[in-house]
């Protein structure tokens, strides 16, 4: 399985804003938004593109775009936060969305909403979820997808934990993965260490 780190400077500058237990809500977002930017401009680095003519003021040349754009899925609710910079990057890209709650006994994923279009054959789709923990969540999520037909599916994560890794390169499924981080492991909530929290809190505040 492609496993893609961002380790540029810039992205590790983010990451440790996201890191740090004194950054607040609102920076955090603001840290997660960036860093998004960062993981789908690598992300799309080898995406095909069509060609088109075009006239700039002063000569005749050629105008790129992505040949297609990929369907974004967020996984409810912290992959929200990573909508904004995909969808400023692609303005043209198509959403759906997977609803996932975890049962904090057992670390089961408890899905809860699935919107997503009825064929995802032929298409490439983005999964955002911040956190790749033990990759259960994941693994859900692109089972749902690729009983549409989805067969080039790249999860994009700020981190991602050797378990998860590990639980997706098992599981076989047509998934490679974007990510800011590869930590060190798990602790016994199944929460990333070092890592950052539970980025649904520190984007939106405990509910
Ligand atoms: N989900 C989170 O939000 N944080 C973790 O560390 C693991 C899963």
């Amino acid at each position: 399985m492609d496993v893609r780190v961002v380790d540029h400077p810039l992205a590790l500058a983010r990451l440790s804003t996201m890191r740090d237990a004194r950054t607040d809500n609102a920076a955090f977002r603001a840290a997660l938004r960036d860093l998004t930017l960062m993981l789908i401009y690598e992300a799309t680095r080898d995406a095909p593109v069509a060609t088109a003519p075009l006239h700039t003021p002063v000569a005749r040349t050629t105008g790129y775009r992505l040949a297609s754009p990929p369907l974004l899925v967020p996984v409810l609710r912290a992959g929200l936060g990573m909508v904004d910079a995909a969808q400023a990057l692609m303005p043209e890209a198509q959403m759906g969305f997977v609803g996932l709650a975890r049962d904090e006994q057992t670390h089961q994923p408890v899905p809860y909403m699935e919107s997503l279009p009825e064929s995802l054959a032929g298409r490439p789709v983005f999964v955002l979820d911040p956190m790749l923990a033990t990759g259960g969540s994941m693994e859900h999520t692109i089972r749902m997808l690729t009983e549409r037909g989805a067969t080039d599916v790249t999860a994009i994560c700020v981190l991602a934990a050797p378990e998860g890794i590990a639980h997706l390169e098992r599981s076989g499924l047509p998934v490679r993965v974007v990510t800011g981080s590869v930590d060190e492991r798990l602790n016994d909530s199944a929460y990333i260490v070092p890592g950052l929290g539970d980025a649904g809190d520190r984007q939106f505040g405990a509910v």
